[in-house]
């Protein structure tokens, strides 16, 4: 399919203009960074990995009702999605205590959070996109507080079904990441799922090793990235044992 102009080109993802007006192609690429661009690295192979991954929890969560922009794979490193309005928040939900809320909170990586927590930050490189309340939200109309219900209620359905979609392959979804994208058809206007739901934005550790299977390998300098990305791939069937 002929992809037409780039229109965005973030770190790990380019968006082209779609085929047909209100749709987009988003093209997965192979770089990685952490620690808000100071570090970069190349990693052969993770844009395919990520597109697949992404196509398929997509699809799983629209078969349970929470809809996303997700509309067909392409090809190995594009697909098809509908054009959205991003709304500037990163959504976090968290099970298990890892990565910020550790050091924020003084907490032990690997103990259980006393519920699934859910948190809101702004999105803005510049600033190191800060941890933000919803009255920042609204006060600075990012959101409405129709969107954060919606928001808060799609997060915590796409926790309950992916914890134990990941449960079912031996792997525990520590936390992850969401953004969520405005759809505007005629008069109506709905918020829907953005972005990727991948390795790169999630933390999926092995249930019995407690290895992470995620971008923390890049993060921490553990080496086998894309090996971990490809396992969690090979265990949710999206590619076969000997690929
Ligand atoms: O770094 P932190 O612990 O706040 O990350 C929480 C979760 O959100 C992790 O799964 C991380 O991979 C994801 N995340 C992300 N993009 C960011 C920040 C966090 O995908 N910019």
């Amino acid at each position: 399919m002929a992809r037409g102009k780039p229109i965005y080109e973030g770190k790990a993802k380019i968006l082209y203009e779609g085929p047909e007006p209100g749709t987009l192609i988003q093209f997965f690429k192979d770089d990685a960074t952490a620690f808000n661009n100071q570090k970069h690295a190349v990693l052969e192979g993770k844009g395919v990995l990520n597109n697949r991954i992404s196509e398929f929890v997509m699809q799983e969560l629209e078969r349970v009702g929470v809809p996303t922009h997700f509309i067909r794979r392409l090809n190995m490193r594009e697909q098809l999605i509908r054009h959205v309005e991003i709304i500037p928040l990163e959504v976090v939900v968290r099970n298990v205590a890892a990565g910020s809320i550790a050091k924020r909170l003084g907490i032990s990586e690997g103990d259980a959070l006393p519920r699934s927590i859910v948190e809101f930050y702004y999105k803005d490189d510049a600033l190191g996109d800060p941890l933000v309340a919803e009255d920042h939200i609204t006060a600075f109309n990012w959101a409405s507080p129709q969107e954060i219900d919606d928001m808060m209620a799609y997060a915590l359905r796409v926790n309950d079904f992916l914890s134990g979609l990941f449960a079912a392959v031996g792997i525990r979804l520590i936390d992850f990441k969401l953004e969520f994208g405005r759809q505007y058809e005629g008069d109506m206007m709905r918020v829907i799922l953005a972005d990727e739901i991948s390795p790169d934005s999630c933390r999926l550790w092995d249930v019995q090793t407690k290895e992470s299977m995620d971008k923390d390998r890049f993060r921490k300098d553990l080496g086998g990235v894309v090996e971990g990305y490809r396992e969690v791939a090979r265990r949710l069937g999206i590619i076969r044992d000997d690929t």
